[in-house]
C-alpha cells in the first residue's frame, strides 16, 4: 500500500439540509442540521487512510476546540499529524455547506489556518514529502505552499497529484509543470479549460488542453456518470456505480484519497485504481456528511 502525503486543508463543516437550494434573497427553513469533520485535505487523507495507506499531514489548525478535535480526529485515523501547526491568529478553517434533497451541494469556506502555513512550514516537513509515494494538495490553502511541495516531491522522484478545487482559472505554469496527475471535476475542468465537459469528447478535448501544460495524467470525474482519464495516448470514461445518492459532499476526495492508496507510481494499473475510487466514492454519496461518509477498505472490496 502506498505512502501518501497530503498538503492541505482542515475545516469544520457545518451542514444543512434543505429541500431546494435558496435562491438569492430568498430565506428558507431548513430540515435538518449537523456539523462534521471536513476540508478537502483532510477528507482525503482519511479516504487514504482508511483505504490502507500509511498517511502524513501538513496544514494547519487554529488554537481553538475544533482544533484540537479536527487534530485529534486525524491522530485517531493513524495519520501523522506532525506537520500541522496550530496557528495562534486564526480560527479553525471552516465549511458551510448546503445539501437538497437531490443530494447536490453548495459549499462556502472561510480559510482561517488552512492559509496560516507557506512554503517555509513546507520546507520544514520536507521529509513527509519524500517519503512518499504520492503527494496530494487542493486549492483551498497557500499556492506557495504547494508549490514548494511539489517541487521537494519532483526532485525526490515523488508523484503529485492536484486537485485543483475549488476551481482556480489561471493555474500557474510551473504547477502544472510539477503535476503528474490532475484531478477536475466537470465544472473545475471547464473553469481550467474553457471547454464544457459534457460528455466523453469533450472531456477529451478538455484533458487535450491540460496535457499541453505539461500535465501527463488527466482524470476527470463526471459526477454520477464516472471517472475520464486521459494517460500517454489512452483515454476512457470508467461509469460510476449506480448508486442512489443522499449527500455528494466528499465524494470527489474519497476517489482522489481511494485511488492514491492503490496507484502503482509508475501508474501502470491506474485503470483498476479508478475503479477502486469509484467504488469508494459511491459508497461516500450514500452517506451524510464529509469524514463520517467515507468507507474503509474492507466496506470498499
Ligand atoms: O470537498 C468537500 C469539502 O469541501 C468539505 O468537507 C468542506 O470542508 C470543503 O472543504
Ligand atoms: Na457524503
Amino acid at each position: 500500500m502506498n505512502k501518501v502525503t497530503v498538503i492541505g486543508s482542515i475545516n469544520l463543516d457545518t451542514n444543512l439540509r434543505v429541500k431546494q437550494m435558496p435562491r438569492p434573497g430568498e430565506t428558507i427553513h431548513a430540515t435538518d442540521h449537523y456539523s462534521a469533520a471536513g476540508g478537502k485535505g483532510a477528507n482525503q487523507a482519511v479516504a487514504a487512510a482508511r483505504a490502507g495507506s500509511e498517511v502524513s499531514f501538513i496544514g494547519g489548525v487554529g488554537a481553538d476546540a475544533p482544533g484540537k478535535e479536527m487534530l485529534n480526529l486525524l491522530k485517531s485515523e493513524n495519520i501523522d499529524t506532525s506537520g500541522i501547526i496550530t496557528a495562534t491568529k486564526e480560527s479553525t478553517g471552516q465549511a458551510f455547506i448546503t445539501v437538497d434533497d437531490s443530494g447536490q451541494n453548495s459549499i462556502t469556506i472561510y480559510a482561517g489556518a488552512n492559509y496560516a502555513f507557506g512554503a517555509n512550514e513546507v520546507l520544514q516537513n520536507q521529509s513527509l514529502i519524500k517519503n512518499a509515494d504520492f503527494v496530494i494538495a487542493q486549492f483551498e490553502t497557500q499556492l506557495a505552499a504547494t508549490i514548494k511541495g511539489f517541487e521537494i516531491a519532483h526532485e525526490a522522484g515523488v508523484r503529485t497529484i492536484l486537485n485543483p478545487a475549488p476551481g482556480m482559472a489561471q493555474i500557474p505554469a510551473e504547477l502544472l509543470k510539477l503535476t503528474d496527475i490532475i484531478t477536475p471535476n466537470e465544472t473545475e475542468a471547464e473553469t481550467i479549460t474553457g471547454v464544457k465537459v459534457t460528455d466523453e469528447k469533450a472531456a477529451q478535448k478538455a484533458a487535450a488542453k491540460l496535457h499541453e501544460q505539461g500535465v501527463g495524467t488527466v482524470i476527470i470525474t463526471i459526477g454520477d456518470k464516472g471517472a475520464f482519464y486521459s494517460y500517454q495516448s489512452k483515454n476512457e470514461l470508467i461509469p460510476a456505480f449506480k448508486v442512489k445518492a443522499v449527500d455528494t459532499t466528499a465524494a470527489g476526495d474519497t476517489f482522489i484519497g481511494a485511488m492514491a492508496s492503490v496507484l502503482h507510481p509508475d501508474l501502470s494499473n491506474l485503470k483498476e485504481a479508478i475503479l477502486f475510487a469509484n467504488k469508494a466514492s459511491s459508497l461516500t454519496v450514500q452517506k451524510y456528511g464529509a469524514q463520517p461518509s467515507i468507507p474503509y477498505r474492507k466496506d470498499i472490496k
